[in-house]
Order: C-alpha cells, then structure tokens, then sequence
C-alpha cells in the first residue's frame, strides 16, 4: 500500500444543474464523504446529460490527469437524457459489476427504487469509475455500501 493519497474526481451530470436552475449536491457530497475517507479531490466538475462531453471528460481524467477514482452523480436513471452508463461503458477497457451490485443490493434494503438506477462500474486503464444516482441521499447511501472496499481495488489496480 503506498502511503501517497488517492487522486479522485468527482463529475456531476446534471442538465438543470449546469444550466443553473438547480443548485445540485450530490456532487460536492461526494466529495466531502471521499476526503473523509483520505482521498484528495483533484477535480469537481458538473456537465450536462450531453454522452459526448461525459466521454471526453472521462478520458480525459483517466488518461491524462490520470487520477485513481472518478465518481459520476446523476443520469442513471430511465429518462431518455439519463446517458451516464453509456458514457462510462464506451470508455471503459474492463467491468468491475460487483460495486454497482452492491450499491443497489444495498440500496435496495432502504428503498425500491434503488432498482431504477442503472449505474456501471468500471476500468479505464489504471482509473476506477464508479456511476451514482444523482441525490446527496442517494450519494451518501451509496458509498456507505462500497467506500471501504475501495483503496483495496485501488492498490491492485496501480
Ligand atoms: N439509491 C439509493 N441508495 N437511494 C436513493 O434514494 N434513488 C433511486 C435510484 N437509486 C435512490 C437510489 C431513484 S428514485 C432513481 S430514479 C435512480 O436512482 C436514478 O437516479 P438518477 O437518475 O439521479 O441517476
């Protein structure tokens, strides 16, 4: 184990967010619970449900900021802008299925819906990217299930 912090990214993807009619949390939550946990937050953006931008930013993080984790909030849901899994499928290299199994069985132990969020986790290259539901709920619920976990896959991954 190195004693040297993981890098994390935190991207938000929020239409009304980045159009600035909503103020979104779940991001900056995010955040917040990964620096608890030791991780140094090196980036924080918020883009819309547009996939093109998703990926961009995607690649961008992992290959050439190359930071360890990249959290995504929001798009994961049914709607027809819902486009996060899909970004982060098309730039991935590998699936990681167990995180996301267990952020919904656990998240399915506190409500139903969590059945409704199609998040994928995965590997590009030497980054972890991990999709959330896009509430500060959701979000803390969600790593409360896998944060532990973490620097574990992180080790094996560097
Ligand atoms: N997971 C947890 N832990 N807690 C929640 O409140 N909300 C669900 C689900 N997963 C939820 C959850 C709901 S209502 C939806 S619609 C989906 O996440 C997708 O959310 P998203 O479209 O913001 O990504």
């Amino acid at each position: 184990e190195k004693d040297m912090p993981y890098m994390a990214a935190v991207m938000t993807l929020s239409d009304k967010g980045f159009r600035g009619e909503r103020v979104d949390t779940s991001g900056p939550r995010a955040a917040e619970i990964l620096k608890e946990h030791g991780f140094k937050i090196v980036e924080e953006i918020l883009l819309p449900d547009e996939e093109a931008q998703i990926k961009k930013h995607l690649i961008r993080l992992s290959d050439s900021r190359q930071v360890d984790l990249i959290i995504t909030t929001g798009g994961t849901g049914l709607s027809p802008r819902d486009r996060t899994p899909e970004a982060t499928l098309a730039v991935a290299d590998r699936n990681v299925p167990g995180i996301s199994e267990a952020i919904r069985a656990g998240s399915m132990t506190i409500t139903k819906r969590a059945m409704l969020s199609r998040g994928v986790s995965v590997i590009r290259k030497k980054t972890l990217i991990i999709n959330l539901p896009g509430s500060k709920k959701a979000v803390e619920e969600s790593l409360s299930f896998i944060i532990d976990q973490l620097p574990h896959g992180l080790d094996t991954l560097r």
